[in-house]
């Protein structure tokens, strides 16, 4: 029996192979080489697409037994050109997918009036006419058998009306998102389908409010709709669309409160996304009825009040992102023992009090903490190692005390990738303890702004993956060391604003990482566990993409600019203002092809301004304000942008931006910078300082003041 069965399977085989069941049938053929016609760059599709062979062999497309196309498939294909109607009279064609390619024009409306397709995806490319003219809907059947529809991440403009979904009664999924789309957002997708379930018109145009046909959707799970113009309040009707897991409307212009009798009804939702709207209000207690919620994100809102207990019945959750927002509360009053999910807890920029609660330890699988921009106080507690995942930690701008025990906890975890603590420890010592060994993974390091006295602790030279040190605005005194070149990684250093001597290190001049040319040198691209924000709203998603940078203004060194800087030709800010530099500005800075930001002001510099300085094409920032230099402002490139302030307070320059015309008349007219003079710039200095912080002039070149 079984060589009978063996035998009749070979027969089968033997059939199928010499049949040719699947030819194609000349008129699909013809359809197709149309399509392949409408092409402006086939990529070699022609090779295979030729007239004297079977359409069914051809690449990309798959037939029935009898021979009809029932799929196109040519995703990243490299093809180029427009999209033919023909293809909406392969009538037996069910899945047609041309995404991420180069197609533009229009978008077919043959494709949607196909009464056989039943999948299509045409994302990723640079189609741009919109579904328009409306009448020409007429000609869409009822027949439309379409349940997918990808547009994404195309360039179509115009609305996306309602009439044209009334008639597709079994569409599923619609994603519209990245796209240029703009009048009312549509609705009608419910009233013609009852199987309506994924709706995403993320980044768009939208406006007006969240229309009332989606309470409709019994069937949707997905709705999604963010970073569009949209206005009003969160209407009841998304509340009574009780299917709903995912719900994302951020920064959506939405107002109003999260009502704790509605939101209850969404009982199988898992993402909740209302951040970057004008939401007030509290979290209702009845979110703990959403056992399901795994996401929740609220950042960016008004919204006050404590954080509701019930929340701890949500044992499901893995991120909560309150950020930026008033909530307010003891912090150790809520019990996160319950949420051993929490992968990242984001409470930055609110107004918690309190110690940093005990029961945030038994939330094992935390990944990133960010307590940073709240009222919080008290020490860092030995438990915090209980926590083996924590990558990434900012507890910035609260009133922590003891920065030396919190190193010796924290120095113990190997996954710490980010610490972020400056601003609080106020006025306490640097510590510099041999025993902080350990961070073995640390690639970011921020102790800003505590007034920390001592000097630069040689247990940093241990860490040998820092990326970014950010030591601003403490009190440290001495010299920077010379192992700071040890530092392999280190590509942004900003120690100014403290009490640094000495001369700037010959040994900075020689870090690898800001010698090489490239200026990705680090293909590396791990991202933050969380984005970090500075204050200049700039947000950094990866260590890496911090601009290379040193940063040692307003410290006490002397000396002269070495002239090895000219090596590091990949730094693109370097800031040595407010130092008691001397000397001359090295010619070698010219070679310098990435600065973008120079400050070289308030020292006792020299001579003349390098005039090849404006070949460094990418310098948006420069000042050499209050020196003592003399001679020509150089001209051209990036010079014709700066600001006369850039170079004032240097009697002995000539040029139109100082008022003083290069000739020799002048030039020996010019006296030299007089004893009063020179007080009255000390005196512009400490005024200067008294009144500004002297940080804030710092951040109009170099971009590093973290939030967290
Ligand atoms: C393909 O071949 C058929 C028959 O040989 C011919 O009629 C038709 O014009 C050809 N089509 C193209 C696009 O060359
Ligand atoms: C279309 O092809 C791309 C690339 O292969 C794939 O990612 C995508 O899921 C496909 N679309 C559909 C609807 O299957
Ligand atoms: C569409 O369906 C409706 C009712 O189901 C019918 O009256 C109408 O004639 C149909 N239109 C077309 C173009 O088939
Ligand atoms: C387009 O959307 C469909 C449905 O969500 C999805 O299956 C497909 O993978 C998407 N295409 C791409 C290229 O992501
Ligand atoms: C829609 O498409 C975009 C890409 O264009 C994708 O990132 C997104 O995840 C898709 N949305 C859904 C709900 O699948
Ligand atoms: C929402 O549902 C409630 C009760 O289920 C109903 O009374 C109300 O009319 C619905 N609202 C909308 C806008 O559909
Ligand atoms: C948590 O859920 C339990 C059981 O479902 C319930 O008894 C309790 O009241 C809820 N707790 C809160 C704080 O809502
Ligand atoms: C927090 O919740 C856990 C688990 O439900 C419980 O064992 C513990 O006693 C609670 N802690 C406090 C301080 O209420
Ligand atoms: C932690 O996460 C891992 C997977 O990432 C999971 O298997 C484990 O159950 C989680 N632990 C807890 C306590 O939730
Ligand atoms: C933060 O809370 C404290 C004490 O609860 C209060 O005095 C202060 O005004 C609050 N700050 C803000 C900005 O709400
Ligand atoms: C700081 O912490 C250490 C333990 O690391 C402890 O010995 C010391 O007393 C603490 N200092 C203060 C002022 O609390
Ligand atoms: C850190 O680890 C060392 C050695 O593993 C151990 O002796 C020490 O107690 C740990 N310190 C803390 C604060 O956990």
């Amino acid at each position: 029996m079984a060589f009978i069965g063996l035998a009749l399977d070979l027969l089968l085989l033997l059939l199928s192979m010499a049949s040719p069941a699947s030819s194609c049938n000349a008129q699909e053929k013809a359809f197709l080489l149309q399509f392949l016609a409408g092409l402006s760059q086939d990529n070699g599709l022609t090779a295979s697409w030729r007239n004297d062979t079977d359409c069914c062999e051809w690449e990309g497309i798959t037939c029935s037994g009898d021979g009809a196309v029932v799929k196109v498939s040519l995703a990243s294909r490299g093809l180029a050109g427009c999209i033919s109607p023909s293809l909406g009279d392969l009538t037996n064609l069910q899945s047609l997918n041309l995404s991420h390619n180069s197609f533009a024009g229009g978008f077919p409306l043959e494709l949607l009036a196909s009464s056989s397709i039943v999948v299509l995806d045409v994302s990723f490319n640079h189609l741009s006419r919109a579904l328009q003219p409306q009448e020409s809907y007429s000609s869409v059947s009822n027949y439309s058998r379409l349940q997918v529809l990808n547009i994404s991440s195309n360039l179509f403009t115009g609305e996306l009306p309602s009439a044209v979904w009334e008639k597709i009664r079994n569409l599923v999924v619609l994603n519209a998102s990245n796209n240029n789309f703009q009048g009312l957002m549509p609705s009608s997708f419910c009233i013609s389908s009852s199987s309506f379930a994924v709706l995403d018109l993320t980044h768009n145009k939208f406006s007006g409010s969240i229309p009332v046909g989606l309470g409709k959707c019994s069937a949707l799970r997905v709705l999604m709709a963010g970073h569009n113009s949209l206005s009003g309040p969160l209407t009841d009707e998304i509340f009574n669309v009780s299917s709903l897991e995912y719900l994302s409307f951020p920064s959506s212009g939405l107002h109003g409160v999260l009502d704790g009798a509605r939101i209850m009804n969404l009982r199988d939702l898992s993402h909740l996304d209302l951040g970057g709207n004008m939401l007030i209000g509290e979290i209702p207690d009845s979110i703990g009825q959403l056992k399901r919620l795994k996401e929740l994100r609220l950042y960016r809102n008004h919204m006050s009040g404590e954080l509701p207990s019930a929340l701890s019945n949500c044992t499901d959750l893995e991120t909560i992102d309150l950020k930026f927002n008033m909530f307010s509360g003891e912090l150790s009053m809520f019990n996160f023992s319950n949420l051993i999910n929490l992968k990242k807890l984001d409470l930055m920029g609110n107004n918690f009090t309190g110690t940093i609660p005990e029961s945030i330890y038994s939330c094992t699988n935390l990944t990133a903490l960010r307590l940073s921009r709240n009222n919080l106080h008290g020490q860092l507690s030995v438990r915090i190692g209980e926590l083996k995942f924590l990558s990434f930690i900012s507890l910035s701008f609260n009133k922590f005390t003891n920065i030396t025990n919190s190193l010796k906890i924290l120095k113990n975890s190997s996954t710490l990738t980010t610490l972020i603590i400056g601003n609080n420890f106020k006025g306490e010592a640097m510590p510099e303890d041999e025993t902080i060994d350990g961070f073995q993974n640390l690639q970011f390091l921020s102790i800003r702004g505590c007034s920390l006295s001592g000097k630069i602790p040689l247990w940093i030279s241990k860490l040998k993956k820092l990326k970014v040190l950010d030591l601003q605005g403490n009190q440290l005194n001495g010299p920077l060391p010379a192992w700071i070149k040890s530092l392999e990684s280190l590509s942004h250093l900003d120690i100014s604003d403290n009490r640094l001597t000495g001369g700037v290190p010959a040994a900075l001049m020689d870090k690898k990482v800001l010698k090489t040319g490239m200026t990705a040198t680090h293909i590396d691209t791990d991202p933050f566990e969380l984005t970090v924000y500075t204050v200049s709203s700039l947000q950094y998603r990866i260590p890496t993409a911090f601009p290379k940078a040193l940063n040692l203004g307003n410290n006490k060194l002397t000396g002269t600019i070495p002239k090895e800087i000219g090596q590091l030709k990949s730094l693109a800010e370097l800031n040595l203002s407010f130092n008691y530099l001397s000397g001359y500005i090295p010619q070698q800075l010219c070679s310098l092809t990435n600065l973008e930001a120079l400050d070289l002001s308030n020292n006792y510099l020299t001579a003349e301004i390098p005039l090849a300085l404006n070949k460094l094409s990418f310098l948006s920032k420069f000042n050499i304000s209050n020196n003592n230099l003399e001679g020509p402002i150089p001209t051209g490139g990036q010079f014709d942008t700066f600001p006369n302030s850039s170079f004032e307070g240097n009697p002995k320059l000539c040029g139109i931006m100082v008022n003083q015309l290069c000739g020799s008349a002048e030039e020996s007219a010019v006296p030299i910078l007089s004893r009063e003079q020179a007080e009255r710039r000390i005196t512009f200095v400490i005024g200067f300082c008294a009144f500004f912080a002297i940080g804030l002039l710092y951040d109009q070149l170099v971009l590093s003041k973290f939030y967290g």
